[in-house]
């Protein structure tokens, strides 16, 4: 794991979407601020629980899909807090020997995720921001656990709406897929207003007051972070519609998600 004093300081009365993310799932990792924000986004988007939990529920069975197609190794770029039903948890129930290094700039998420993890030598958490590929790469709970002549399932699976477009992430996933071995797989999801506009805006103003602002993005920029990889069946669609337990369950509740498997890259 990364030095603890390289996160960025924990002010418990700065709202934090990962804290908040984490009280719309029904966990305890979030304090009377991150509580207060979310019901504010709540009050302008009453679906936000249900795409929340929509969007947890689409990681599990992509993870299930990876280790079905063989993949074993998860790179996990902002996990945050691994609670139940998380990716270490999913992938090592389907194949013991999984390995999972987790990823998260957020300090509460990674001392969480410190104890929750305890002694689990196949599954790490690293302090780190993704935007810095090399060192999210070269740090050891990434280097020393993921075999990268193997495939590897790169998740960014609600996070990537915290970067900015100034950041650029389609070039930065890219970055990471360049890494990975040929059968690797990217697991990707992401905020959308596309359904419903005018909510969704109320609540981006409502996230600017955040540590981390969002930016709620359309289907066709979504669906460029997966170019150059091939999109698996059903392609790029509502997290609650990407292979659905129960087709009923599926609806239009904001979160774009797909899986692409990397091909041939000329690997750096
Ligand atoms: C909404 S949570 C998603 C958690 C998990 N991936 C899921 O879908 O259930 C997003 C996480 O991304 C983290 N995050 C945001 N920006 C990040 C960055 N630049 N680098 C690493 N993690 C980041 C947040 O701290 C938060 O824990």
């Amino acid at each position: 794991m990364s030095d603890a004093s390289e996160l960025p300081p924990l002010d418990p009365d700065v709202p934090n979407p990962a804290r908040m993310y984490d009280y719309y799932l029904g966990g305890s990792h979030n304090f009377a601020a991150d509580r207060a924000t979310a019901q504010q986004v709540e009050a302008n988007v009453p679906w936000v629980v249900a795409a929340v939990r929509a969007n947890r529920f689409f990681l599990g069975r992509a993870v299930r899909f990876c280790v079905d197609e063989g993949v074993d190794q998860f790179l996990d770029l902002g996990s945050g807090i691994p609670t139940v039903g998380h990716v270490h948890e999913v992938a090592q129930d389907a194949a013991p020997l999984a390995r999972v290094a987790y990823v998260d700039v957020e300090p509460v998420t990674v001392a969480s995720a410190t104890a929750i993890l305890g002694g689990d030598a196949r599954t790490t958490i690293t302090a780190a921001d993704m935007r810095d590929p090399d060192t999210v790469f070269d740090a050891p709970g990434v280097r020393d656990l993921l075999d990268l002549s193997r495939p590897v399932a790169l998740l960014t699976v609600a996070v990537l709406h915290y970067l900015s477009d100034d950041d650029d992430p389609v070039a930065l996933v890219e970055r990471y897929r360049r890494r990975l071995a040929p059968g690797s797989m990217h697991v990707l999801s992401h905020v959308t207003g596309d359904h419903d506009p005018d909510p969704i805006a109320a609540a981006e103003r409502v996230y600017r007051g955040t540590a981390t602002p969002l930016t709620f993005r359309t289907r066709q920029r979504i669906e460029a972070m997966l170019a150059g990889t091939e999109l698996v069946v059903p392609g790029m669609v509502d997290a609650s519609q990407w292979r659905p337990q129960d087709p009923a369950d599926a609806q239009h509740r904001g979160f774009w998600a797909g899986v692409g498997r990397i091909g041939q890259y000329r690997r750096l």
